[in-house]
């Protein structure tokens, strides 16, 4: 964690960010009660997403705290990001030269300039302005503010424990190369190194701004992170070079056919006897027909465009047609969030 002290405007109007989402999720809570009362529940919705959407939406037309709950909803998703920029802004003559400090030490960053692909750089995931590499401290505003200060208090539980926590499924496997598809700011970086101190990480991800916070975070802890700005689907590493490859939380950034190609690269990437983990959001089929809706329909309103679709794939099924063996694809409990597909290529 790179903490900067914030100015109290800055805190306050992202600490107003939280209460309106959160305030949001007590009126969705407060709807699905009156969605049972009309009859509407997990056993009577549509098979079909797009119909339960309108069923829903449909049932609960003349009802207030539904239609405020969309209302905060929609306003949360679009401003959380700019009022975090905002708070950056006001702190950036003091936050950009000790960001700057963090540049020099033992993790690495190369970018061959290659182009990004489009389903990456025209998407403004998360209904942000400007996507990824938006501005040249996104790292630090997406990675610390948006993430620490906002995501983590509106989704119930440590979501930095939930990054260790999945590393358990490994049990005492041991890696000494790793590579990181979606190393992004460099949360999940953070448990690998935790987990695999002695091992070598390499994270690849498209965006170069994210992965210059990445090599801060790297650096502050000492780490020596191989860092390249590419994409997972086609990393340019050599064939069987790393005994683990894992990801955490980008399926649902992916569209169906790039997670294919995931799969396939993990495998050409993994020495034999190495192993794939790769956790993400959980699966439409595994939940009932209205906790799949709540998923869908905070994707659907906070910018996630492959969420569905990457949540209806069978990722278990996507690892066997790679080639991967022992493979098990569960959510890991208690909550079953996230959801973890873990194999192995056959020694
Ligand atoms: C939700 S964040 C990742 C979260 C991160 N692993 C963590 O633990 O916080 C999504 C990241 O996926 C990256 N990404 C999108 N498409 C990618 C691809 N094809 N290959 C690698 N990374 C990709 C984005 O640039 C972004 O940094």
């Amino acid at each position: 964690m790179i903490d900067i002290s914030l100015k109290q405007r800055g805190r306050a109007r992202i600490d107003f960010e939280v209460g309106v989402r959160l305030a949001a999720r007590r009126r969705q809570q407060a709807c699905e009660g009156i969605l049972s009362d009309r009859g509407v529940t997990a056993e009577t919705l549509p098979d079909d997403m797009d119909a339960r959407h309108a069923l829903i939406d449909a049932t609960l037309r003349d009802v207030t705290p539904w239609t405020t709950h969309a209302w905060l909803s929609d306003w949360s998703a679009r401003e959380h990001a700019r009022v975090c920029e905002e708070a950056f802004d006001e702190v950036a003559d003091i936050a950009a030269p000790a960001l700057d400090a963090l540049e020099l030490g033992a993790s690495t960053l190369t970018d061959d300039g290659a182009a990004r692909p489009r389903y990456w750089s025209e998407v403004w995931f998360h209904r942000t302005r400007g996507g990824w590499d938006a501005s040249p401290y996104n790292g630090y505003v997406h990675g610390e503010l948006v993430h620490r200060r906002y995501v983590s208090r509106i989704y119930p539980g440590d979501i930095y424990a939930q990054r260790r926590r999945v590393l358990e499924g490994l049990g005492d496997f041991i890696a000494r190369d790793i590579v990181e598809f979606g190393t992004s700011s460099g949360h999940y970086t953070v448990a690998l190194s935790e987990r695999f101190p002695d091992a070598r990480i390499i994270g690849i991800d498209p965006s170069r701004r994210m992965l210059e916070l990445a090599r801060r975070v790297g650096n502050r802890l000492g780490r020596a992170w191989d860092l390249h700005v590419g994409v997972g689907e086609n990393s340019g590493l050599p064939d069987e070079s790393v005994d683990l490859v894992t990801s955490y939380a980008i399926h649902h950034e992916l569209p169906p056919r790039i997670i294919t190609r995931w799969f396939a690269e993990a495998w050409r990437l993994l020495r034999p006897g190495g192993m794939l983990l790769m956790a993400d959001v959980p699966r439409y089929a595994d939940l009932d027909r209205l906790a799949a809706w709540r998923f869908d329909w905070a994707a659907k309103w906070g910018g996630e465009p492959f969420w569905r679709s990457s949540a209806q794939m069978d990722l278990g099924e996507g690892a066997r047609a790679a080639g991967f063996v022992q493979v098990t694809a569960t959510g890991v409990p208690p909550t079953g969030n996230p959801y973890c597909v873990v194999g192995r290529k056959h020694g």
